[in-house]
Formats: C-alpha cells, sequence, structure tokens
C-alpha cells in the first residue's frame, strides 16, 4: 500500500475540483503515451516499469559488492553529474545522519559536479590520509566535469595503490557499449555497471548509477525498490485524477501553470531533505523547461529560508505556489526543556517536542502563504525511510513525465543543455568547435 498523502485543500480556493477534474482527459492521454510508448521521446521510457522489472539478484550483487569495498573503504567518492550524482546524494543524505556515518559503512563525497580547482585539490589532499575508493558514472562517459574528476582521482588512487589494487576500487556506471568510459572500463578491467539505453539520466536513480552509492552508504536498496514498486503498481492500476495522487499533482501543477503560478517552490521543514529536492528541481527543470514553456523548480527549506526568502514568497510577485512534503514522525524525540528563568520566554512551550513546534510552524506558514496568494500542495509522508524515499521518486518521475506530455513537450530530452557545452569547449579551443572561438572571444572582448 502506497502511504504519501497529497493534500489539496489549501489549491482549493485557486483552483476548485472541477477545473482540477477538467484535467482528465488530458491525464489519460498523457498516461496512454507513456504506457502505450507512442508519445515524443518514447525510446526512453525504460524508467516507467523499472522498479518492478529489476531482478532482486541485481540487487543482491550490487549490495554483496558495495559490502565488500566498503571493507577497504573510509571514503567513497561518487563521481558524476545531474542524474549522474543528484539521485544517490538525495537518498543517501535523506537516510543518513546528519553528523556520523553508519559503522562499517563509508563517507560520501562526491566530486565531478563542477570544476571547482579549490574543492578537487582540497579533496586530492584529504584522500591522501584515507582508504578509498569510488564509483565514476557518466552515461555518455564524454560529459567534461567528470571526466575532469575521474583523471586527476584516477591519477591519484593509482599512485596511492599501484595499478592493480586502484582497478579493484574502481567502480564504472556508464553505457552498455557506447562511450569513452565503457571503453577504458574495458581495457582497464573495472567491474562495470550498466546504464540502460531507455533510461535518462535524470530517470536513473533506481539503476545502478543511484543504487550502488546508496548501497556504500549503507541503506537498503531493496526496502527503496521495494517502495517504488507500490508506486509503480499504483500509477499502472489508476490511470486517472480520481485515486491516484500522481495524477492529481500533475494535474494541479497544470491547473496553476494556467492561471499564471509559473514557478513551483518545493518546501521541506527537514533539511536532510535539501538534496532531494536539488534531485527534484532537476528533473523537472530539464523535462519541462523547453520551447519558451515550463514550470520553473525552486527550492526552499523551511523554516531557515522563511528568515531569507520569506519576505518574498509571502509577498512578491504573485507567480508562486508552493510544494510542501511534510515529514509526520521524525527520527528522534528532544522536548523543550523549562527554564528557571524564563528570560529566553520559552518556557510556554517547554515540555513540547521539536516536531510539534516544526509542525505549528508549517502550518501557520501555510496559511499565511495562501493568504498572500500562494497555493499550496502538501504531500505527507508518515516518515522518511527508505520504503517512502521510493515511493516518492516514483512519484515525481511519473508527475513529470505526465506534465511535460501535458505541456505538449519531450519531457526526456534536454537539448539546451548542449548550448553552454559548445561556448565552453570553442573557449577552451577544442577541435571541432574552433570556428566559434573567434566570435565568442570577439564578443567577451567587447564587453570589457
Ligand atoms: O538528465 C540528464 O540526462 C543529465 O542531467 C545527465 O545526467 C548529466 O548531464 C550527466 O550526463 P552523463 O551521465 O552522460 O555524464
Amino acid at each position: 500500500m502506497i502511504n504519501l498523502k497529497l493534500e489539496l485543500d489549501q489549491l482549493y480556493n485557486f483552483v476548485s475540483k472541477e477545473e482540477l477534474n477538467a484535467f482528465d482527459r488530458q491525464v489519460i492521454s498523457a498516461y496512454r503515451k507513456i504506457y502505450n510508448k507512442t508519445g515524443a521521446g518514447n525510446d526512453f521510457l525504460g524508467w516507467v516499469d523499472l522498479p518492478s522489472s529489476t531482478p532482486d539478484d541485481l540487487l543482491d550483487q550490487i549490495s554483496a559488492h558495495a559490502k565488500s569495498l566498503q571493507t577497504k573503504s573510509e571514503v567513497f567518492v561518487v563521481i558524476g553529474i545531474g542524474g549522474s550524482y543528484l539521485g544517490a546524494r538525495a537518498v543517501i543524505e535523506s537516510l543518513n545522519s546528519y553528523f556520523a556515518t553508519k559503522k562499517d559503512t563509508p563517507q560520501i563525497i562526491y566530486a565531478g559536479h563542477h570544476i571547482s580547482e579549490d574543492y578537487l585539490a582540497e579533496l586530492l589532499d584529504y584522500l591522501n590520509n584515507k582508504d578509498y575508493s569510488m564509483a565514476v558514472i557518466s552515461k555518455s562517459g564524454t560529459t567534461t566535469e567528470p571526466a575532469i574528476a575521474f583523471r586527476m582521482l584516477r591519477t591519484h588512487i593509482e599512485q596511492k595503490y599501484g595499478v592493480e589494487e586502484a582497478r579493484k576500487r574502481i567502480v564504472a556506471i556508464t553505457d552498455k557499449s557506447r562511450g569513452a568510459l565503457k571503453l577504458l572500463a574495458d581495457s582497464e578491467g573495472y567491474t562495470s555497471y550498466v546504464v540502460p539505453d531507455d533510461v535518462g539520466g535524470r530517470y536513473s536513480v533506481l539503476t545502478p548509477v543511484g543504487l550502488l552509492p546508496i548501497a556504500m552508504a549503507g541503506i537498503n536498496i531493496h526496502e527503496l525498490i521495494a517502495g517504488a514498486r507500490k508506486m509503480e503498481a499504483m500509477s499502472r492500476a489508476v490511470q486517472k485524477i480520481h485515486g491516484n495522487p500522481i495524477a492529481q499533482y500533475a494535474a494541479a501543477r497544470q491547473a496553476l501553470y494556467q492561471k499564471g503560478k509559473t514557478n513551483e517552490i518545493m518546501v521541506n521543514y527537514e533539511p536532510k531533505l535539501f538534496y532531494f529536492s536539488e534531485w527534484w528541481k532537476q528533473l523537472y527543470g530539464e523535462s519541462e523547461g523547453k520551447n519558451q514553456k515550463g514550470i520553473f523548480p525552486a527550492s526552499v527549506g523551511f523554516t531557515t529560508d522563511l528568515h531569507s526568502m520569506g519576505q518574498y514568497i509571502q509577498d512578491g510577485l504573485r507567480k508562486l505556489f508552493e510544494t510542501v512534503i511534510s515529514v509526520e514522525k521524525p527520527k528522534h524525540e528532544l522536548r523543550i526543556p523549562q527554564a528557571d528563568s524564563d528570560l529566553d520566554q520559552l518556557n510556554y512551550i517547554a515540555g513540547k517536542r521539536l516536531s510539534e513546534v516544526n509542525l505549528m510552524a508549517e502550518l501557520g506558514t501555510t496559511l499565511a502563504h495562501v493568504d498572500g496568494g500562494v497555493p499550496n500542495l502538501r504531500i505527507r509522508i508518515p516518515e522518511v525511510s527508505e520504503d517512502i524515499l521510493g515511493q516518492l521518486i516514483y512519484f515525481f518521475e511519473m508527475a513529470c513525465a505526465l506534465s511535460g506530455y501535458m505541456l505538449e513537450v519531450n519531457p526526456f530530452d534536454q537539448p539546451g543543455v548542449e548550448a553552454y557545452k559548445k561556448n565552453m569547449f570553442a573557449l577552451l579551443g577544442k577541435k571541432g568547435f574552433e570556428n566559434q572561438t573567434a566570435e565568442l572571444k570577439q564578443r567577451l572582448q567587447q564587453k570589457k
């Protein structure tokens, strides 16, 4: 049974139930495109039945491999960018402790998700005194950021352990037959896992792309997939708005967009979900933002950002709506102590759990923002667990695909990502890009 609840009470002042239900035809048609594979980008629908079609054997194999790597790793470096690291990071940071690593599991460090010289230099320095292993994750195998990081880390790990041992500490996760990384992995004999052809980067967290790093962090990937399977089954069984929270969320977003609410803010009250929002932003931003259309995905963490972004949300340009992930049960229990001197004036809440205060902050904020003209969708989850995250991942993936088709864009390509790369390659003088080099340099010169 799925145990995620979508609450729409704070939507209905802005979109009536009738207006929402009017999207049913569009939802049904989008669902048909997905399950019959007749929509744009239909060669990238491998994620649709990925949870149910992932063999338990593969999960066992990944878990066992992670266990053996854990025994020799104080640190595990995950090299990847975009869809090749965000899903793993979202799950790992949502589930693991803020401060301590689990017994017998390595610290997870990310690399290859930017080109900061200082970051990489400090990482290499840190790794001098740590036992480590790493995964290099790139579907294409040619993405500049992870390729640079891998080149540097590979040199480091080979110098530290010798080439033979380094090979045992490097895992490659890439395309099954094409690409530079696949060639290298084969020639070096790295253990490798496949990113299925029909699963795009941002839909790949439930493939080895996400599963190996997640398992390395000591997280139960069987339960994660079990959660996703539940949501997959619900989605397939109810391909309409009534009784299907995925369809309701997609329809609500579409209804709000048509009323000029062009910016969606993912809100959490639990800082561990920060990277879950980052994953969600990539999923929605890359899937919907094309042909001069699409909802702009943003995120905040409350109550922290109520002291920075709260003013704008309450009172700025009225193009916003919020989607709150509300966690019912924290892992720990802490109560506010009574104090003899009540100088901080907190005795009125002494004895209360912090989660009660956090909940009142959430409910109060929601009402204030709704009063200020910001519609609010609330996704209630009982706890942050593997099972629930699996459900949430599939929920957002399917809602994203539905949303893309309702918006009449291809939710599975990302042609716009190439523009910066072309310019960067031209400015760096890469072979094949020379024609643009002079023109770009001249444009930069004019600016000065
Ligand atoms: O969603 C996507 O396809 C992208 O964000 C990719 O995941 C990202 O660009 C990394 O690509 P690759 O895995 O080929 O290195």
